[in-house]
């Protein structure tokens, strides 16, 4: 807990809910030996792979990033006039806390509640916004939001606003979306609101360059994946025989990323032998993409009920506003 120079009030309160480390090698080993083999997405994000992550969100041809923040820059004014002054705002994987300095000012939450598995990053990240916005109480939560989402109890009470940008509930398969996003819906209440960027389905070429691009940066974050396995599980790896591979699946309604065995080839990892033939993969993640009427079903297997959806001008992408409805009065 950090205090502010008057001593009266604390900027921070840090809770740290212990969230139990991901186990790399089980789930890598489990992993390669499942058919169709796939590696869970989380395990991109070591320090390389967030660096080359943020890199993605500039390059050219990844648009969801600059639409999204100029939807919620042209529309923060509105989503305030929905949402209501004095909220306690829930941010679940809030990262470098970027993207909610756009809201803060508008929307004037009483308390912003950002959540990170990073207990580092998420220190920092909170002091900063702590200090930044010195009206605004910040109560960080450190924990796994996929398995426990908890507003500590150092916040104050108040009506509950979640925030989930970046399309990050595409990267669930849409069960499990319907899953997260009730596991929200309880965390709010009744009366609570979920605002969430959802990315839309639209031209396959628009999409396969968003998540291909000219640069090689998708196809290094990629990798890095089997860097990360080098090194830190000790396996060999050759990068030189593995391509990036990422393709709109439409009958899914989904990207696919993959990495690309381009040569029949032998990897040991973690004291077992895998081999690969020629042309097989490893998945590596997945991003759907929903039409707004798609994603309003979604949300309302949940519990949530649509409020307002915003898209710019070339529907490249969405921001929803949904809320949880007022507990009948009987
Ligand atoms: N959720 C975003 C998306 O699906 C960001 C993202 C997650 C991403 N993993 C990625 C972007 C891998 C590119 C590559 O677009």
């Amino acid at each position: 807990m950090s205090l502010q120079s008057n001593g009266s009030r604390p900027a921070l309160q840090l809770t740290d809910l212990h969230p139990t480390p991901a186990d790399l090698a089980a789930e890598v080993l489990a992993g390669l030996q499942r058919r169709p083999r796939a590696i869970p997405p989380k395990f991109f994000y070591d320090a390389r792979g967030s660096q080359l992550f943020d890199a993605i969100t500039r390059t050219p041809e990844y648009y969801p990033t600059r639409t999204e923040i100029a939807i919620l820059q042209t529309r923060a004014a509105e989503i305030a006039a929905c949402v209501g002054a004095g909220s306690v705002l829930v941010e679940p994987g809030s990262g470098s806390c970027m993207k909610v300095r756009l809201l803060l000012e508008g929307l004037k939450p009483c308390a912003y509640v950002p959540m990170d598995i990073s207990r580092d990053h998420l220190r920092v990240a909170a002091e900063q916004v702590a200090a930044e916005f010195p009206w605004l109480e910040v109560h960080a939560a450190c924990t796994d939001f996929t398995r426990r989402m908890e507003v500590p109890d150092s916040a104050p009470e108040g009506p509950r606003v979640a925030f989930f940008p970046g399309s990050s509930i595409g990267n669930f398969d849409p069960d499990g979306a319907v899953d997260f996003l009730a596991v929200v819906a309880a965390l709010v209440g009744p009366g609570g609101f979920l605002l969430i960027g959802v990315d839309l389905k639209k031209d396959p070429a628009v999409l396969n360059a968003a998540y291909d691009d000219a640069a090689g940066v998708t196809a290094a974050f990629n990798l890095n994946l089997l860097a990360r396995i080098n090194a830190e599980l000790g396996a060999d790896f050759d990068l030189g025989a593995w391509r990036h591979r990422a393709f709109y699946n439409a009958q899914l309604g989904r990207i696919e990323m993959h990495l690309l065995s381009t040569a029949d080839q032998r990897v040991h990892c973690g004291g077992i032998c895998f081999d690969f033939a020629m042309g097989e993969t490893i998945h590596t993640e997945n991003s759907y993409k929903y039409s707004i009427a798609e994603f309003q079903s979604i949300a309302s297997c949940s519990g949530f009920t649509p409020e307002a959806a915003w898209t710019d001008t070339g529907n490249l992408f969405s921001v929803h506003l949904l809320r949880v409805p007022d507990a009948s009065a009987d």
